[in-house]
């Protein structure tokens, strides 16, 4: 098992880390005495270790004391915040920003109270392998000293905090299908991720120098993954309804099939600026630009075109391929007074929303239902609303005046 080193500060610091590792040795040798000593003292400087504090536990069960032992582990458990009670708050928070619809000159609520929700759901996420640790091995003590059915108990506690834990509950949109019940959020999440894995080993170079096959309803990698689908048409003509919500200045990252840059044409916008990277879409962008008005197309990522453009009343980010976290660190800056960005992910994942977070943006979640998808293999939010249709959430920042 894997635990954080420390979280502590200050001049201290170094020192209990050191004593963590000496003690850490003599754990290994079984010198249980000098352990239990290294590591009291290092707590001493820094009582946040979470190492210090478990193989202290492991020490004491070495050394027979075991009472003092369980003590130990069950005081880590008492000082982790608790995973079901934070994965249910985060999901209110998140309905808290829920809106019908957002409509032009609308003023999203602030984010204080999420953000607050959002840094206590990341400590339970990163304290996820350490409750793991204290449970199983309260179990193997509570079995070595015959307490079976106290044992079984905490076993299925280690269970419930297995090693998935932390990487599926980075996917708020389970999260929030789910909100107040783990158990099926994470069934949620295992299922699409089995069905629709990532082209997350894809570089975006990589991806920059693959052939594209163009067809009227998708573009596809040669190995027939998606890129971009018709089926998304209802998304993308909503997100442009949004982004062209004062018909000022807006800012598209990503051409894709046209499909929004051509919703956003027809709401008679000041400037239009297209940031595409890929040659051959550039080339399908510079021919779909040839009858439009207002059109800067930037051949470039966005990655080397932000810099030098101007604020913007609405941007829209669809790139596909990772990375997306440095772009949403540069939207604050990005925006004009009341500006919204807008961008549509199925899975919404929780760094996304840190990033966003504390920045003193408002926000709202529309979810915009559409239709059943033909073989859908894709979408990765695979539970419908009892009326059959699906649902997509569009998150909508806007920078408050
Ligand atoms: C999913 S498609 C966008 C679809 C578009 N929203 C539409 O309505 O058709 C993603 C696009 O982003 C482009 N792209 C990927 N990485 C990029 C980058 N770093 N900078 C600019 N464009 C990029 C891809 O070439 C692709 O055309």
């Amino acid at each position: 098992m894997e635990i954080t080193m420390s979280n502590g500060s200050g001049a201290g610091l170094e020192e209990s880390i050191r004593l963590t590792r000496e003690g850490t040795d003599y754990l290994e040798r079984e010198a249980f005495d000098e352990a239990v000593a290294a590591f009291h003292q290092a707590l001493a400087l820094n009582p946040e270790s979470d190492m210090a504090e478990f193989n202290l536990g492991a020490a004491l069960a070495g050394l027979g004391d075991l009472d003092q032992s369980m003590a130990v582990f069950r005081n880590i458990i008492d000082r982790k915040p608790d995973v079901v009670e934070t994965h249910t708050a985060l999901a209110a928070a998140l309905d808290a920003h829920r809106i019908p619809r957002f409509e032009p000159g609308m003023r999203l609520p602030a984010t204080d109270a999420l953000d607050a929700v959002i840094a206590t759901y990341r400590q339970a996420v990163d304290s996820v392998p350490v409750l793991y640790g204290c449970y199983s091995t309260l179990a193997e003590i509570l079995n070595a000293i015959g307490r079976s059915a106290e044992a079984r108990a905490m076993a299925a506690q280690s269970e419930i905090f297995n090693t998935e834990i932390p990487y599926a509950l980075q996917n708020v949109g389970a999260t929030m299908q789910h909100p107040g019940d783990l158990s099926s959020a994470l069934a949620l999440h295992r299922n699409v991720m089995a069905m629709a894995p990532d082209h997350e080993h894809m570089t975006e170079q990589d991806y920059l120098k693959t052939d594209l096959t163009f067809s009227d309803s998708e573009i596809t990698l040669p190995d027939g993954f998606e890129v971009m689908m018709e089926w998304e048409r209802p998304i993308m003509e909503r997100s442009a309804e949004i982004v062209c919500h004062n018909q000022g200045d807006v800012l598209n990252v990503g051409f894709g099939m046209a499909i929004i840059d051509t919703a956003i044409q027809q709401h008679g916008v000041t400037t239009h600026t297209i940031i595409e990277a890929h040659e051959q879409v550039v080339e399908k962008a510079r021919q779909w630009a040839e009858d439009k008005m207002g059109v800067n197309l930037v051949h470039s990522t966005w990655q080397d075109a932000l810099d030098g453009l101007p604020l913007f009343d609405g941007i829209y980010f669809d790139t596909l391929m990772p990375p997306m976290l440095p772009f949403l660190e540069r939207v604050p800056a990005m925006l004009k007074k009341d500006g919204v960005f807008l961008y549509f992910q199925s899975m919404i994942q929780l760094e996304n929303l840190e990033t966003m977070s504390g920045q003193g943006l408002g926000f709202g979640i529309e979810f915009h239902p559409f239709d059943d998808i033909p073989k859908n293999s894709y979408y990765r939010l695979t539970e419908k609303t009892p009326d059959g249709q699906y649902l997509a959430p569009l998150f909508v920042y806007q920078k408050l005046g």
